[in-house]
């Protein structure tokens, strides 16, 4: 078996990367050590979230919105076994597609933990413990991360779990702790708290989803409050114990105020850290630094032949991010020149309402002494938000204060992750605020409210405020 590029790991990088390395004429070869590919997005990350995010927002409208809407309906109940094997069906939809996906490229797939023989051989080995060896020209490591444990309180994957387990319960909690109010604890949280659990958020700093801009993780407390969310933001876990019963949560507050919290499940969600467990790296001789593998500005790592690319490398932890650098690689191994822009990767938060955010934040500009100017515009303005009712959020747009150049386009409302596709349209092209307000938007949606941004950052003359 000799490829030209073989790609260990086959989430969202590694599979993106397989594609277009056989795309661009490489024998191409995949390795996964699960039985099923797609990696952590598809099977226990992106892809199982936002299926149970969805059904738990229809649950809420049909809930507490429906009547407004003069929908009489009775009082819905939840059929959390249903919500789970929906939840379970759509994965397989999704990964039987990257299977299809990996034939029509003539990919072949090696199931098995790939691990380095030297720098141009790998070792697969199968769940039964059948050895297969492949030799390959080049090698893309995409071999992701896996969920950070706190120190002191290892996942015991029953009562102290991680996001993994949480997408797999086999009853909706009756309080679910959350450690780390980031992107995991944020979304899974919303879940469990639409669909009937009480919800407590211990925060170690004193914002939710720290990463993005300040006013994004404001307005979200102010949002997910009213599902009845608790959060104890500022606060230093200090201890978590499972009785078998009940897991007692121990924190303490700046000020050394402590606190004790009882549930029936505690999620922590204070991080992943990269994978490279079994992977061999000492046959090679790459060392990892902070569980990384180190590359340079090509995602080349220190061995000549040997890439690696996604969660296991710096920058975001985030799907699109793997899937570009996938491309990347596979690209200038064809001796192309792409490029990564990775201001412009943007993230988001699939609560709701959603937050999505591209380039800079107002903490960055602080800090880097940089002039810039602020626009804002409330969803509650908007007509298209009153039609829905939609009206928590808020679209704000940093710009240069001399050039007008859009910095940074943070949203917090419906349908924020999508319209954040024309923050990154507009950034790529290096907009100004003032060309996105004269741009015309149609009439009623929520995407006027960054034209109004836009309008209130360039010339403070937002229309309908
Ligand atoms: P992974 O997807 O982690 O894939 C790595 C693969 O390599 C795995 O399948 C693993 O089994 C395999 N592997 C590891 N070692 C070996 C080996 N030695 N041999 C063979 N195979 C091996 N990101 C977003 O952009 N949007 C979201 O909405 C989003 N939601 C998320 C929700 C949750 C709950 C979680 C946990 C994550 C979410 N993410 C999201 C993050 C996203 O899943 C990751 O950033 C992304 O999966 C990283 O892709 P990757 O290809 O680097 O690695
Ligand atoms: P995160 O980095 O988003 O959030 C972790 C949070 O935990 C931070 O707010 C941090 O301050 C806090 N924290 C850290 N240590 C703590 C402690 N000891 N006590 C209390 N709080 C503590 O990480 P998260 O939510 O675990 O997600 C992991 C990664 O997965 C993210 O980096 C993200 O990139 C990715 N992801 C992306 C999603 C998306 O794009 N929608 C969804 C889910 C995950």
């Amino acid at each position: 078996m000799q490829y030209n590029v073989t790609v260990i790991g086959s989430g969202p990088g590694g599979y993106v990367a397989a594609i277009r390395c056989a795309q661009l004429g490489f024998k191409t070869a995949i390795i996964e050590k699960y039985d099923t590919l797609g990696g952590t997005c598809l099977n226990v990350g992106c892809i199982p979230s936002k299926a149970m995010l969805d059904s738990s927002e229809h649950f809420i409208n049909a809930k507490e919105h429906f009547k407004e809407h003069g929908i009489d309906i009775p009082e819905p109940k939840v059929n959390f076994t249903q919500m789970v094997k929906r939840k379970g069906d759509v994965v397989k939809a999704n990964v039987d597609g990257i299977a299809f996906l990996m034939k029509k490229n003539k990919i072949d797939v090696h199931k098995g933990v790939g691990s380095f023989v030297d720098k141009n051989t790998i070792k697969v080995t199968a769940k039964d413990g059948k050895e297969t060896t492949i030799t390959t020209e080049k090698v893309i490591i995409a071999t992701g991360s896996k969920p950070t444990p706190l120190p002191f309180a290892p996942f015991d994957k029953k009562r102290i779990i991680s996001s993994t387990e949480a997408l797999e319960l086999k009853e909706v909690p009756k309080h679910l702790i959350v450690i780390g109010g980031g992107v995991i604890g944020m979304e899974l949280g919303s879940v469990y708290a639409r669909i009937g659990s009480k919800v407590t958020v211990v925060e170690f700093l004193d914002s939710l989803i720290p990463t993005m801009d300040g006013t994004m993780g404001k307005e979200l407390q102010r949002s997910t409050k009213k599902l009845g969310i608790d959060f104890f933001l500022g606060h230093k876990v200090t201890s978590v114990f499972n009785d078998g019963k009940e897991v007692t949560v121990k924190a303490e507050a700046k000020d050394g105020k402590a606190i004790e919290l009882k549930g029936d499940y505690c999620l922590v969600s204070i991080g992943r850290r990269p994978y490279t467990d079994g992977l061999g790296l000492d046959k090679v001789g790459i060392e990892t630094v902070k569980g990384q593998i180190p590359v340079d500005d090509h995602l080349k790592t220190k061995v000549d032949n040997i890439y690696a690319i996604g969660d296991v490398v710096k920058g975001a932890m985030l799907a699109h991010k793997a899937e570009e650098e996938g491309v990347y690689v596979a690209e200038r191994l064809a001796g192309q020149k792409p490029h990564v822009n990775y201001l412009l990767i943007p993230g988001v938060v699939y609560t709701w309402p959603e937050v999505a955010s591209v380039g800079y934040t107002e903490e960055q500009l602080k800090s880097s002494g940089r002039a810039y100017k602020v626009g804002s515009f409330p969803y509650k303005a908007l007509g298209r938000a009153r039609a829905s009712m939609d009206l928590d959020g808020l679209v704000k747009i940093l710009a240069d204060k001399q050039t007008d150049e859009i910095l940074g386009v943070h949203i917090i409302g419906a349908r924020a992750a999508d319209m954040i596709a024309a923050g990154v349209t507009a950034m790529e092209f290096r907009a100004s605020a003032e060309d996105v307000a004269r741009m015309s938007h149609a009439h009623p949606t929520y995407m006027e409210a960054v034209r109004e941004a836009c309008l209130a950052a360039t010339a403070n003359r937002p229309i309908h405020l």
